[in-house]
């Protein structure tokens, strides 16, 4: 039975019935829906707009429903249109004409709002639970790699010596500004609808900020129409989470590129990899290439709310009815991507003397050969100039700069002097390079602690 069947002569047909429901994907707020619902009659209650013992009972009979449904004894009745019917249709079946008072001085419209909300704000905190432990699981990287020298690149060509622990606290940062980001969107979503109607708020002197406050908002929206049809904070929490994906698809892309035979940075733990039908030899990183794929849908997620939220007039269009499983979609899918990427880096092997090879090799102490001479007081051009030459010659004569002999040095430019080596050595590049932000050990222990710091400060 609808709720608004008093103006309709026929019931919806069957497929009709179907397209129009939306209790197969908002079944899941059902908590949200129940809670709100107590704090809305709570309200009534407490306003004189419903008698105080009708208030009491339907609270009463709420909390009941909400343990029915959890216990697994109340069945969520799939013909139902919409979560918000499905409740109000039990609480009535219970409690007759006392259950059909919840809805006095209020809409599915900011019924639906305030859900939405409801759910999304906890979702976000979550969200920032599971990055706040890939952050710390990154940090204790870092400070066991904070040694570790490997190449940099640029355009994927070795560029200048790092270490491992400054290449992997590059993502702790990306992911501490998404914490920062989901803290912004929690904070603009905290705004309680209820009261807004159907469009037109209502004649009932209701008493909003009691539910806020009964709710855990701290504030109520502004303007009846916009409480009802923004769904900004829709569009904003898919934004973030694709930002999300955008920075696990480029971890993802290294650790895929790093577990090759042509990197050999790192294998991951047999846990969490999978091998091939048909080669013995394989194995592959699996989860990775997923969280990588998986960033599309979230990017799509997001592209389907805008779409869907651009044209429409003000106030609620049925349209709206799209936000949900695009929003859910995003959000299911950046948790199950951070539960099951977080223990792969936990676990996974780093091969710190191929990475300390790849980067003896490659010349990518050539800047600091430049700077040699530069140190020396040789202007940097030239002193850029005559290593390109050494470059070219260890090149011909297949050698590195680290093993060319002194001779060789010398017939390029003789202010080379043996202090050379000690100045081209690995560690010493990594090690000299100690301004702040720099790949130097100190440095990565430094940040690494201090990024732990501030996560369990702000997030535990
Ligand atoms: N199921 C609807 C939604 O998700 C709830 C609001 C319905 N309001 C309405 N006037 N049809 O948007």
């Amino acid at each position: 039975m609808k709720l608004w069947t008093g103006r309709f002569q026929k019931e919806l047909s069957k497929t009709t019935n179907d397209f129009n429901s939306s209790i197969p994907f908002d079944k899941r707020m059902y908590r949200e829906d129940i809670t709100g619902s107590i704090a809305h009659a709570t309200m009534l209650g407490e306003c004189g707009i419903i008698e105080k013992s009708e208030s009491e009972l339907i609270c009463k009979e709420l909390s009941a429903i909400l343990s029915d449904i959890e216990s697994g004894s109340l069945p969520i009745d799939m013909e139902a249109e919409d979560i918000h019917s499905f409740v109000e249709a039990e609480l009535t079946k219970r409690l007759g004409d006392t259950g059909k008072r919840v809805h006095t001085a209020r809409s599915r419209n900011d019924q639906v709002a305030l859900d939405i909300r409801m759910y999304l704000k906890n979702e976000a905190a979550g969200i920032q639970k599971l990055l706040c432990d890939l952050i710390s699981v990154i940090c204790d990287k870092a400070l066991e790699n904070s040694e570790t020298v490997m190449p940099g690149y640029t355009h994927l060509q070795r560029a200048q010596p790092i270490t491992f622990g400054h290449h992997l606290l590059a993502y702790g940062e990306m992911l501490k500004r998404d914490l920062s980001r989901l803290d912004d969107c929690i904070e603009r979503m905290d705004e309680m609808p209820l009261g807004s109607g159907a469009l037109a708020g209502t004649t009932y002197p209701i008493n909003r900020e009691l539910t806020a406050k009964l709710l855990g908002f701290s504030r109520v929206t502004n303007n009846s129409l916009d409480g009802v049809s923004d769904r900004d904070f829709c569009l904003e929490i898919a934004s973030v989470l694709s930002i999300i994906m955008v920075h696990l698809s480029r971890f993802s892309e290294e650790i895929i590129m790093w577990c090759s035979w042509e990197f050999k940075f790192i294998e991951l733990d047999d846990a969490f990899s999978t091998g091939s039908s048909i080669m013995p030899q394989k194995k592959n990183p699996d989860i990775a290439e997923l969280v990588r794929g998986k960033s599309g849908r979230v990017f799509g997620d997001l592209m389907t709310l805008l779409t869907v939220m651009k044209g429409i007039p003000l106030a609620y269009n049925k349209d709206m009815q799209e936000d949900k499983e695009a929003v859910f979609d995003a959000v299911d899918t950046v948790k199950m991507c951070l539960t099951a990427f977080t223990p792969m880096i936990e676990t996974m092997k780093v091969l710190k003397n191929n990475m300390r090879n790849a980067a003896a090799r490659g010349f990518i102490n050539a800047t600091d050969c430049a700077d040699y001479l530069t140190k020396k007081g040789m202007p940097f051009r030239d002193a850029y100039k005559i290593t390109g030459q050494l470059v070219a010659t260890c090149i011909d004569k297949n050698t590195t700069l680290e093993e060319l002999s002194i001779t060789d040095y010398q017939a390029v430019c003789n202010v080379f002097d043996n202090d050379i080596y000690d100045a081209i050595s690995l560690d010493r590049c990594v090690n000299e390079r100690k301004v702040l932000g720099s790949p130097c050990s100190e440095n990565v222990r430094f940040q690494a602690n201090r990024l732990k710091e501030t996560i369990e400060k702000g997030f535990v």
